[in-house]
């Protein structure tokens, strides 16, 4: 049976899902979610690119930061551990690449203590291979975040591949998208608002949606920054997602929502093309930065930083990577040059992917990645 025909015997007989069902046995269905399969879906020959398919340099910038952090936290450089998570780590490239730079600084490579949280299992697997170098510092790999953490979590990408409630503001009012069956077909349906705390979520925002308006309401985003905020006991937190704030989301400029799919390098925000393939496509969108900043300050972590890659990327040395490139006229010297440039682009992967900086109990140091100013474009 494919999903398609499992949705539509679960629509027979519990009636239509909310998208956010929907979206989740699309991307995470235990056998056939898109997500489930396979170890990486990104890259050349996957669907969609991520700053980590352009090479290590992203992961080599990004452990610039970590170090910074390692040493706020354990100025002495004493602390036997500084748990490192990687949160929707896939099958551990990122982490591979940060581990490989920090090994330049062996007090630091030392002390880590590596931790992958991956939902696929398949994705699991493939940690083992792609971190062999570095086995030692993996303390552990499984679908949830650990207990206590001392030390910096972050993730790229993972809060845009939740699965995402979507509402749609009518003359009648607010209404949330279903999905339903009609023949053997998926199709989209309004129905009045049923999820617990969708329409006060939105009230809280205060950002009135035009009549004719679509957007999306990622509550599990919510609940994971609280989920991180409570099992952080002392270190740092590093988002980087698309995302935007509140009001460009929900406003008169957000009127059809970010909601997209992405296949074989190909992407559309036409449910046509994708509704009826679940499992088929990837599915993201934008994450609502001012409620995710709201949430992980009610829950003890304080913003300390909300920039484009661009300006992040860039205090932590990529124009200096990029100014070393130039000097070498080889094939590497112009690898390195374009892939920089491809992470720094605006309006590309520098200006669309935001990111988010959190603490606790560490005050408000400056820190590098904020140094070139921390502007959201
Ligand atoms: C868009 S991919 C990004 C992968 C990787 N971070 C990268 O940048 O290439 C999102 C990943 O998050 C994982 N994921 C989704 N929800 C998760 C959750 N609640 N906990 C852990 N991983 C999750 C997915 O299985 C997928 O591997």
């Amino acid at each position: 049976m494919s999903l398609r025909e499992l949705i539509v015997e679960r629509t027979r007989t519990r009636g239509s899902l909310t998208f956010a069902e929907y979206m989740e046995l699309a991307l995470y269905h235990p056998e056939l979610g898109y997500y489930t399969g396979a170890a990486q879906q990104s890259g050349r020959a996957g669907d969609f690119f991520t700053s980590v398919d352009v090479g290590p340099w992203f992961g080599r910038l990004l452990a610039v930061q970590v170090a910074e952090m390692w040493a706020v936290v354990d100025p002495a450089g004493s602390a036997a551990q500084f748990d490192l998570v990687e949160a929707g780590a896939g099958n551990g490239r990122l982490a591979r690449d940060v581990l490989d730079a920090a090994l330049e600084t062996p007090a630091f490579y030392g002390a880590l203590r590596l931790h992958l949280v991956e939902r696929s299992a398949e994705a699991r697997r493939a940690q083992a291979t792609v971190l062999a170098a570095h086995g030692p510092r993996v303390a552990s790999r499984g679908p949830d975040l650990p207990e206590t953490i001392r030390g910096v979590i972050y993730a790229n990408e993972l809060l845009d591949a939740f699965p995402v409630h979507r509402v749609a503001m009518t003359r009648d009012g607010l209404r949330e998208i279903h999905v339903d069956a009609n023949g053997g077909h998926l199709v989209e349906r309004l129905e009045p608002v049923r999820t617990a705390c969708l329409a006060e979520h939105l009230d809280d925002l205060d950002v009135p949606m035009p009549v004719g308006s679509r957007a999306e309401v990622n509550l599990l985003a919510l609940d994971w920054i609280h989920s991180a905020a409570q099992r952080l006991e002392r270190g740092f937190v590093i988002l980087i997602d698309y995302g935007d704030r509140a009001p460009r989301l929900y406003g008169a400029a957000g009127r059809h929502g970010t909601l997209t799919a992405y296949r074989q390098h190909t992407d559309t925000t036409e449910p046509a093309d994708w509704l009826d393939a679940p499992g088929d496509w990837d599915l993201t969108s934008h994450v609502d930065l001012t409620s995710v900043i709201a949430c992980a300050e009610r829950h003890g972590l304080r913003c300390l930083g909300a920039l484009d890659q661009t300006y992040f990327l860039l205090g932590l040395g990529a124009a200096e990577i990029a100014g070393g490139a130039a000097t070498r006229n080889d094939r590497a010297g112009l690898t390195a040059r374009l892939a920089v440039k491809t992470l720094l682009q605006p309006g590309g992967l520098g200006s669309t992917l935001k990111v988010l900086l959190f603490g606790k109990g560490v005050g408000t140091p400056a820190l590098r990645g904020c140094s070139q100013g921390t502007r959201l474009t």
